[in-house]
């Protein structure tokens, strides 16, 4: 494990407790638990019938706040990924498979670890929904034979060695394609080496056919450290949602069962 993950793990380890609580605490205060609640303050006035859900997640969410981000538009830098604007379904699946063990990070599976499957399809609603503008693109440093290496794999991928363009799932933009497949621009370099490295040695893995895991698997170190780093110092303008799912008219290159649950 790199040290960067390491003392992201002790950040994560530290704050874990607190903002399980929280949570918790939180889904206790939920609408509809306490049913009891308008009889016993009954000169309050009645909630207008659209009351902000929105809102009263956004402030549930605060405790998500403290390593993804305000609203969960995390940086560009550092470890934490960005999870506004991810796909619902694919988000609704990080959050089971860190519960499952299919994803390994103690801070997240302590957080979710009481938490029912709607409540985690309500957070996974609710971050999917937020359209929020991305970092500014930075410098990448490659070369600029490791900046085509990166480009080619994003854009024509490597087909005589089984690997398909990375546009062809995650979009045309690199934005995402609905129903779960994430865009990828702006992840911190580092997230995106790990998350690579840890499909690579089966440490993360998605629902069967997991064809991410064949994708990194055929990836040769270098290629994941230039796409890493060139995926990460790209920008996209705002308002940018994911592909809507088939908006191609192309079928996947490949069967992946990410989106089927
Ligand atoms: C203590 C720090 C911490 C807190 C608090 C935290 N997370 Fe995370 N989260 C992480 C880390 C670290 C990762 C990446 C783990 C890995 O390497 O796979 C992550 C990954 C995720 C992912 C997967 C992202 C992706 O692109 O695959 C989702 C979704 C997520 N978190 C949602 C949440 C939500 C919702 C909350 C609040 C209820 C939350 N997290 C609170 C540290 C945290
Ligand atoms: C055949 C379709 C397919 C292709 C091609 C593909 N991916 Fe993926 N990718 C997926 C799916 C599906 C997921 C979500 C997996 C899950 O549910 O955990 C994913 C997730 C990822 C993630 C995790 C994102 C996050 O937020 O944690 C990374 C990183 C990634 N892909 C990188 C790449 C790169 C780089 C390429 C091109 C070299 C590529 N992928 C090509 C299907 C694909």
């Amino acid at each position: 494990m790199s040290r960067a993950a390491l003392s992201v793990l002790g950040v994560a380890l530290g704050v874990a407790l607190v903002v399980a609580l929280a949570i918790a605490a939180d889904v206790r205060a939920e609408p509809g638990a306490t049913p009891a609640q308008p009889a016993a303050v009954p000169m309050q006035p009645a909630a207008p019938a659209s009351a902000p859900v929105a809102d009263t997640m956004a402030q549930r969410m605060q405790a998500c706040v403290v390593c993804h981000g305000p609203e969960g538009r995390a940086t560009n830098t550092g470890y934490f990924p960005r999870i506004a604007g991810k796909p619902a379904g694919y988000l609704y699946e990080q959050l089971q498979n860190f519960r499952n063990g299919r994803r390994r990070n103690a801070a997240m599976a302590h957080l979710l670890q009481h938490l029912s499957d709607d409540y985690l399809r309500e957070i996974a609603r609710h971050f999917a929904t937020l359209d929020l503008p991305y970092p500014p693109a930075r410098p990448h440093g490659l070369t600029p034979e490791q900046q085509a290496l990166a480009e080619t794999l994003v854009r024509q991928g490597a087909p005589e060695r089984g690997i398909p363009a990375c546009t062809a799932c995650h979009g045309s933009r690199m934005a995402g394609r609905l129903p779960a497949m994430p865009g990828l621009l702006t992840l911190p370099a580092d997230y995106l080496l790990g998350q690579l490295g840890a499909w690579r040695n089966g440490v993360r893995r998605a629902a069967e056919p997991d064809c991410m895991a064949h994708v990194a698997r055929a990836l040769t170190p270098e290629e994941v450290a230039a796409v890493s780093r060139w995926l990460s110092a790209q920008t996209l303008p705002g308002g940018t949602a994911p592909d809507p799912a088939g908006a191609t008219g192309e079928p996947l290159p490949m069967a992946c069962g990410s989106g089927l649950r």
